[in-house]
């Protein structure tokens, strides 16, 4: 068991308080990802989980264990990071021994273990190249490989695609998540990119300056925001937002008038600094059918379109602000009046505080 802690951590570096206080726990064999922009401690984060940095305070836990005081290399923990260093000089089969070596693994152990892990990663025709000699995504896969010889309990990854291209990237993904399964090892996954966290993690973590905003599975995220800043952290492309405080409502405050469209609003929603959010994905031109809202944009200009093949993303300026939508089909460059229909369930809620108000069925 390798369930990871965070208890009561908190990380200054002088006077910059990185992480303020966070609790956190990772769960046993899952995959847990810690999503968030540039500078918001991530990396502190993982460091902190390896022992290569202290907390300020606080407990990091390791299956129970404390580890505060126990150096790196005793913390069964494979680091993967961006810039993996294999050595140039080892061909891939002693790149992959070496921790072996270093733990006098037996020969024959060692080259038992090698042949396997080349076996996984489907290194094995690579086994005598020098490091120079393989490709960027080849070169990643040994230097996980090294990091998974010695089974270690725990997996941290600090952003380990981002120097590879599109491609590969996508590759690798589905690898280190086929890999991650079979193991079964725990894992914490650092990434900006959300598109790599919605599709490797069974937990993501959403942090900002330090502080985590949400908690939750890929879906449960994507569906239920808790708040405008992982709303808008996930999803591609990015949620529309309205500010709403600016909108007609009727006297009972429970609908709101927005152009023609009328929209049922959360009874408890104050519409001073309110914000309604939708997906691009969730609206369609056309008329309303039931269970959806028809919103009326006038005005409308086609700023930009995304053509994916088997369907667009069309940027617009409205006179509500500008929107990206969904479009299927070649030419689609809506402009003037547009009626869109919009799933009453896919409507976001958010207050002045930028958090989540639950939405009520039309
Ligand atoms: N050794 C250090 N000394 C001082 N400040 C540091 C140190 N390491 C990190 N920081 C600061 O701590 C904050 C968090 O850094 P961290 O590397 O954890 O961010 P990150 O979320 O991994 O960002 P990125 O996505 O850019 O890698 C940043 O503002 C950074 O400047
Ligand atoms: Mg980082």
């Amino acid at each position: 068991m390798a369930e990871i802690q965070l208890k009561s951590i908190s990380k200054r570096f002088g006077d910059v308080e990185v992480i303020p206080d966070l609790d956190l726990t990772m769960p046993d064999g899952k995959v847990t990802v810690l999503l968030g922009p540039s500078g918001c401690g991530k990396s502190t984060l993982l460091r902190m989980i390896a022992g290569l940095e202290t907390p300020t305070s606080g407990e990091v836990r390791i299956g129970g264990t404390l580890m505060n005081e126990v150096p790196p290399a005793e913390r069964g923990c494979a680091l993967v990071f961006q810039n993996y260093a294999l050595y140039p000089h080892k061909t891939v089969r002693q790149n992959l021994a070496f921790p072996l070596r270093m733990a006098k693994v037996a020969p024959a152990e060692q080259q038992r273990a090698v042949a396997s892990i080349a076996g996984t990663l489907e290194l094995t025709p690579l086994l005598d190249r020098y490091p120079r000699q393989l490709s960027g995504g080849q070169r990643q896969r040994v230097a996980m490989g090294r990091a998974m010889i010695r089974h270690p309990e725990v997996f941290l990854y600090d952003e380990p695609l981002s120097n590879l291209d599109l491609e590969l990237r996508v590759r690798l993904r589905l690898e280190i998540a086929r890999m991650q399964r079979s193991l079964q090892s725990t894992a914490v996954y650092v990434t900006h990119d959300q598109t790599e966290a919605m599709t490797l993690a069974d937990q993501i973590v959403v942090l900002r300056k330090g502080r985590i905003e949400q908690v939750g599975s890929p879906l449960a995220l994507y569906q239920s925001p808790a708040n405008q800043f992982v709303a808008g952290f996930i999803g591609t492309p990015r949620m529309n937002f309205f500010r709403i405080d600016g909108c007609e409502a009727e006297a009972d405050g429970s609908r709101l008038r927005i152009g023609d469209a009328t929209l049922h609003v959360p009874q408890r929603l104050d519409r001073a600094g309110a914000t309604l959010g939708f997906r691009a994905e969730h609206a369609r031109v056309g008329a309303a059918a039931a269970q959806e809202v028809q919103l009326e944009l006038r005005d409308c200009e086609t700023l930009a379109v995304e053509q994916l093949g088997d369907r667009a993303f069309c940027y617009l300026r409205s006179a509500l602000g500008e929107l990206v939508l969904a479009t299927a089909g070649a030419d689609a460059q809506p402009s003037g009046t547009l009626r869109l229909a919009i799933q009453a369930s896919a409507l976001h809620f958010f207050d002045a505080q930028e958090q989540a108000v639950r939405t009520k069925a039309v």
